[in-house]
């Protein structure tokens, strides 16, 4: 997989992107990284890449040229390459969009900075995305932040395969709860079923809390995916305990 990224701020990406999992898979190849300035296709003395708001208003808003010039060169040197425009006005950006984009063979990341994009760089684009409903002062930290989630599922990058299969929003649910040693920290002990050694017991706990964990702080997320006749069962119990409790 290859990702570039089109910044006006192409040291922001040098941490995360050198660092930990990333950077190590980073350098052993899986993946590569190349950060464009967007400056290299402005023209003029001043290499200008905003300007001021037809019609007024306040701050700067980027110019299509340098971006249209740009693209079409990275489109170039990445056949098929898909462009991504990073900005609060996209569709939101979700584990689904992270396995999505994960098959591609390369992705380039748009990043916007002062009052946002000129409207007609959207149709020099594939996508619009936005990392959640707030406003960033540039597109750097979406893309960084999206980069890492994508490149995370690329073979090789995690030590198991299956530590992204038990993730967060992998199978539409949140991840059950974990722990590590010791067994018994300040009387708050690890739960007995986990000591068991029964994996067979161990993997029905985990579903069950992983539906507990999602009815109580993500809801809306049950609606999204397909559950089986079981999880249903447990839902259903689940939710008469909690209307119990709350009697
Ligand atoms: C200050 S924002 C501009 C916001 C723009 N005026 C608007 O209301 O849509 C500057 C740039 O930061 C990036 N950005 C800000 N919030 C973002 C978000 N939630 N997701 C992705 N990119 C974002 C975009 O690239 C955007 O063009």
């Amino acid at each position: 997989m290859k990702f570039n990224v089109l910044t006006l701020f192409p040291t922001m990406l040098d941490g995360p992107m050198t660092t930990s999992i990333l950077g190590k898979a980073r350098e052993k190849g899986l993946f590569q990284l190349d950060v464009h300035n967007l400056r290299d296709w402005a023209e003029g003395r001043h290499l200008v890449t905003d300007d001021t708001p037809y019609g007024g208003g306040d701050g700067m808003v980027m110019k299509v040229e340098p971006v249209a010039r740009a693209l079409a060169d990275l489109r170039q040197r990445s056949p098929g390459t898909r462009v991504l425009l990073m900005s609060p006005q996209g569709q939101p950006f979700r584990q689904a969009e992270a396995r999505r984009l994960s098959q591609a063979e390369s992705l380039t990341f748009v990043c916007g900075r002062y009052e946002g994009f000129d409207e007609r760089i959207r149709s020099l684009v594939d996508e619009e995305l936005s990392l959640g409903d707030f406003v960033l002062t540039g597109g750097e930290l979406a893309a960084m932040a999206m980069i890492d989630a994508i490149a995370r599922l690329l073979p090789g990058v995690l030590g198991s395969a299956s530590s992204a299969e038990t993730d967060s929003h992998s199978d539409g649910l949140l991840e059950y709860p974990q722990y590590t040693r010791p067994a018994d920290f300040n009387g708050q002990k690890v739960p007995e079923i986990l000591l068991s050694g029964n994996h067979q017991k161990i993997a029905e706990w985990r579903r069950r809390e992983q539906l507990r964990r999602t009815l109580l702080r993500r809801p809306d997320l049950l609606q999204a995916i397909p559950l089986r006749d079981w999880d249903l069962c447990v839902l259903e119990e689940l939710r008469a305990a909690e209307s119990e409790k709350a009697d």
